[in-house]
Order: structure tokens, then sequence, then C-alpha cells
């Protein structure tokens, strides 16, 4: 259904306030009355989020957007979060509710993309889970020795039945056409997993071999035109971490 973003203009007052913040610059005043130029519009819903009047309306989306939780996170709450986050590669033998991969990929929904595009896919690994990291194991087998050079720790590692997943319960790749937006998609489901008691791997071998194995290309139906970017392996961790690991000082130079 083609979306279109209207003004009622008995609603209107002309304030302006969604032209000021219009990213498009495509809303204009006429006759005291905001006007959308509407092929130039991204539909980011500035002016609908904003206006004073309620006078504009989203069409085509399908959808009422019920009003979210104002309960402010505070920075050292979210902070605590963040620093808390570790890498989990152990995790316990329970299931992830259907509810709650849908709170993570709810997150995912309204992390911010270029151009308001939002075409991050996300492919949730079921029935074809086994199957996809058998053959990613297999490449990853015969493609150790050459890594060991390139990553001489990998001598260290061994490509067990489950390098890639760790007998976590999900799996969701991240996929996207270009730019950035999966990487953020990505952060939104780490840390909202991580509110929910979860624990996060990002398997980036799998990421390496999926793109260099035809096999497990075929298997994942990874859409046309579309990459994958990001393996998120995710479950309940079986250990708890005590403390935060430090980290080098940030790195910031000013010119
Ligand atoms: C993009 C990305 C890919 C990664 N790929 C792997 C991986 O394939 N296997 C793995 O064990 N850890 C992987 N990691 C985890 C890092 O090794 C981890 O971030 C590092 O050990 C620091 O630990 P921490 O995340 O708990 O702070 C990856 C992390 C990122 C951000």
């Amino acid at each position: 259904m083609k979306r279109h973003t209207i003004i009622d203009r008995t609603k209107c007052i002309g304030c302006g306030l969604c032209v000021s913040d219009c990213v498009s610059k495509c809303i204009t005043l006429k006759d005291g009355k905001a006007e959308v130029n509407e092929p130039f519009c991204i539909g980011c819903g500035h002016c609908y989020a904003l206006c004073p009047q309620n006078a504009v309306e989203l069409t085509g989306w399908g959808e009422q957007i019920p009003e979210p939780s104002k309960e402010q996170v505070t920075p050292e709450a979210l902070m605590g979060l963040m620093k808390r986050r570790r890498s989990t590669r152990q995790f316990q033998d329970k299931p992830v509710p259907q509810e709650v991969i849908d709170q993570l990929l709810e997150a995912a929904r309204y992390c911010p993309t270029a151009e308001n595009h939002q075409v991050v896919e996300y492919i949730i690994l079921d029935e074809k889970k086994a199957e996809a990291e058998a053959l990613a194991v297999e490449g990853m087998r015969k493609a150790k020795k050459v890594l060991e050079k390139l990553v001489p720790a990998m001598a260290l590692q061994e490509i067990d039945d489950h390098f890639f997943f760790k007998n976590a319960p999900l799996v969701i790749l991240v996929t996207n056409k270009a730019g950035m937006d999966d990487g953020l998609a990505a952060s939104y489901i780490e840390l909202m997993a991580n509110s929910l008691g979860l624990g996060v791997l990002y398997s980036g071998f799998f990421r390496v071999v999926s793109k260099v194995n035809p096999k497990l290309k075929k298997l994942l139906k990874i859409r046309k035109g579309y990459h994958l970017t990001n393996c998120m392996v995710i479950g309940y961790p079986k250990v708890k971490y005590q403390r935060v690991p430090p980290r080098f000082p940030v790195q910031v130079r000013k010119r």
C-alpha cells in the first residue's frame, strides 16, 4: 500500500514546527497551512511526531504505534548495561520464548536507518540452523590452515561441531543491502537482549564463511542484493560475569 503524509488543514494552525524540523525540506506553509511536497518526503514521521495539533496523518503503514513507555532510562543504568554486556559463548539449554524474540526484533525495528530506508532484513535460523552450522564447520575446518597464517591465535581453536552457534537456542542473521544500518540494528538487538537477561555473541566467523561458501549461501536464501553482515548468537548465559574487564582509553583526536 502506498504511504502518504497528509496534513489536515482544518487542524493545522500554521505554527511551522514541521517546516523547520523536516529533514527533506519538503514541507512549506501555504496560506498559513502546512503543505507536503510528497515526492520528496522520506516518511520519517518527524512532522507527525512533532505537531502540537495532531494534524498530520501517516497513511498506508497499516498500524498505529501505541504510546511507548516514557519511563526515564537513567544514564547510569544505561552505562551499566553497556559496560556489563559480554560476548557470551556458553549458553543454558533453555529456549528463548517467542515473545522475547519479538521484543528483540521490535528493538531492531526502531533503530535509526539512513534516509529512513528501513531495509535491514533478519533471518532467524530455525529448521536450517543445524545444517547451516554443519556446512560452516566443514568450510572452516578446510580453511583453518590458511586462517592460522593470517590469525595465529586460530591454531589454539578447535573447530568443534558447535564452533559458530555455541549450542545457543537462537541465531539471528542480520542482512542489509548497503550502508551501516545493519550494525546499528544489531547493537539495538544486543542491548535489548542484555536488558532481557540474554547473552549475545557476534559470530563473525560465520559471516566470513557464509560469504565464501556457495552451499551455505544457497541454504540461507539471503535476499538478492543483500549481504549477511551480522550473525547474532543469542541465549541465556550459562556463566555470570562478576566484573568489568579494563578497556583501552577511548581514542579521540581534535582537528
Ligand atoms: C563483529 C564481531 C565479530 C565477532 N566474531 C566473533 C567470533 O566469530 N567468535 C568469537 O568467539 N567471538 C567473536 N566476537 C567477540 C569478540 O571476540 C569480543 O568482542 C572480544 O572477545 C571482547 O569481549 P567482549 O565482547 O565480552 O567485551 C566478535 C565480536 C564482534 C564485535
